[in-house]
């Protein structure tokens, strides 16, 4: 069961120290976890900078899925033994200027939404946004690099679908795939997106969206050959819930993966052992 079971790493760049997240890799290494799920867009490049640092002193045969989206992102350029107490240091300076900031975030949102719908999530423009070679080939690099890895096992297009990529953007990814760089190739995309805008597309092996604990989600049944990677299924999940909640999951997409995050070694203990 443990080998079906991703650990999200969305939240490393906030957990405030470099030592605190090699604790937490570390230990879900020691309880079982051999796969990782990251993307170009987490923490501004941290997350994957931070899971390249841990494989290097790790060592261990790990497996990691990232993604990348419709623009290239930088990666913090301070390294992460600085910029993990810097970002905490912030966020606990931020409520003491916070309504000053707040008021301002506002009024720029507002300007935002005024000049560029798109930015309160007009999902058609957001969808038609063509994806060249140009900026996924600077992905692969950046996330190559930060991993410290020659290959990655899942790269998933992030929040957009096949359809936006250019022939050459495509031509590139089948490359890759077929040179071993990329194991599998996949899109992480809500499910909503997923159910309304995908259509079978061989290029794509592994569909990753919000689970469910009460029922397979109608996906699974429409693309019977693909891949499903189950995220996001502890909204509204009790206190000691967690493991019963992920073996759920798992019951519900027994040939797939399930992802969880946490930012405490207890939860993951909590998490895995009540896994069984
Ligand atoms: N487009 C995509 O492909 C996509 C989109 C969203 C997410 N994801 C992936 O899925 C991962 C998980 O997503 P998620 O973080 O939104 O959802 P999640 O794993 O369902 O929920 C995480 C939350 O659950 C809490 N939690 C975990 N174990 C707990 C326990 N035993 N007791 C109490 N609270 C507990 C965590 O808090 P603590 O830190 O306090 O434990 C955290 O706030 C992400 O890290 C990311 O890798 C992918």
């Amino acid at each position: 069961m443990k080998e079906q079971i991703v650990l999200g790493c969305v939240t490393l760049s906030a957990m405030g120290s470099r030592t605190e997240v090699f604790r937490l890799l570390e230990q879900a290494v020691s309880q079982g976890i051999t796969h990782f799920d990251t993307a170009r867009s987490y923490g501004r490049g941290y997350s994957e900078k931070l899971l390249g640092e841990f494989f290097k002193a790790h060592g261990g045969a790990l497996a990691v899925t990232t993604k990348f989206g419709v623009t290239y992102s930088e990666t913090g350029a301070l390294p992460t033994l600085i910029a993990l107490p810097l970002n905490r240091l912030v966020k606990n300076l931020r409520p003491l200027v916070g309504l000053g900031l707040r008021l301002g975030k506002a009024e720029s949102g507002r300007k935002e939404v005024e000049r560029n719908p798109s930015a309160i999530g007009d999902l058609p423009s957001a969808l038609a946004a063509k994806v060249g070679r140009d900026v996924v080939e600077r992905s692969v690099e950046e996330f190559l690099k930060q991993l410290g890895r020659e290959k990655v096992e899942i790269l998933l297009l992030h929040e957009m679908l096949p359809g936006q990529l250019t022939e050459e953007a495509r031509g590139y990814l089948e490359g890759l795939r077929k040179a071993g760089t990329v194991g599998r190739l996949g899109c992480g995309t809500r499910r909503e997106v997923l159910e309304r805008h995908f259509r079978e597309d061989p290029m794509v092996e592994v569909l990753q969206y919000e689970g469910s604990l009460t029922e397979r989600p109608r996906l699974m049944g429409r693309f019977p050959g693909k891949a499903h990677i189950h995220h996001s299924l502890f909204r509204g999940v009790g206190r000691g819930g967690h493991g019963e909640a992920l073996r759920r999951a798992l019951e519900l997409n027994p040939g797939g993966k399930v992802i969880f995050s946490t930012r405490s070694r207890e939860h993951l203990r909590e998490n895995l052992e009540g896994l069984g």
